[in-house]
């Protein structure tokens, strides 16, 4: 009872997340994957050195793997992923934060990277109008485990639910959408070539 409870709190608290207050919606059902919403702060991140927004509900969802760092299990080792990720971005990549706009990670749970509306760095021409949706771990001969990849399906339909992902969204992956990666790993690029918004055809982006 108590995990329902703070999954609920989870769920309303990023329904607000840099929302007009006349786009928020309901909470979606969560089904019978209980995750939580891990903010920025739940995972020590550092702030963005810039941030940009945009409005409105993203029409694409692109997803991703990590490849290194590789699954991790426990809330204390998906924090410690996610804080690597973001020092290789900021440090290395010189980017202005975590690349991604939320990961979905071995704990079962949904971590914020930018956030709901925020320009990413994942894929370009693809960053003002997607969210980046990592799930750590290298799945190019191994998939993620069901209860990752049940998660982020309802995590995808929680975003519609929330008005941050448009219903008639497209979904993408990385390989797609930029020549020269294999992310999200031939594994997972197979498993999600049967998600529902899974589209084969890339549109021209010059016509989006
Ligand atoms: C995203 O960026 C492109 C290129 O700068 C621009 O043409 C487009 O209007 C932007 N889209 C949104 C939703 O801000
Ligand atoms: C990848 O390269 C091919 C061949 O050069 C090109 O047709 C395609 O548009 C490129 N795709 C992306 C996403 O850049
Ligand atoms: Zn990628």
């Amino acid at each position: 009872m108590e995990a329902v409870v703070s999954v609920l709190v989870a769920l309303s608290s990023i329904c607000l997340l840099n929302r007009d207050i006349t786009t928020y919606a309901a909470p979606a059902e969560i089904g019978d994957s209980q995750w939580k919403l891990i903010e920025r702060s739940g995972w020590c991140a550092r702030p963005p050195k810039d941030r940009a927004t945009f409005a409105g509900a993203a029409p694409f969802i692109i997803i991703h793997h990590s490849y290194k760092p590789g699954m991790a299990l426990s809330e204390s080792d998906c924090q410690l992923a996610m804080q690597q990720i973001q020092d290789f971005h900021m440090d290395e990549r010189h980017w202005s934060d975590i690349g991604y706009s939320f990961a979905i990670c071995g704990d079962g749970n949904v971590y914020e990277g930018r956030g709901a509306n925020v320009v990413a760095a994942h894929a370009p021409h693809y960053n003002n109008r997607s969210i980046g949706l990592l799930l750590i771990g290298d799945f190019t001969e191994a998939l993620p485990p069901s209860s990752m990849l049940e998660v982020a399906l309802d995590f995808i339909q929680f975003s519609v639910d929330c008005g941050f992902l448009r219903e008639d969204y497209i979904l993408y992956g990385h390989r797609q959408v930029r020549n020269g990666t294999i992310c999200p790993g031939d594994a997972l690029y197979a498993a999600i070539q049967k998600w529902p918004h899974w589209q084969e055809d890339v549109e021209d982006i010059a016509y989006l």
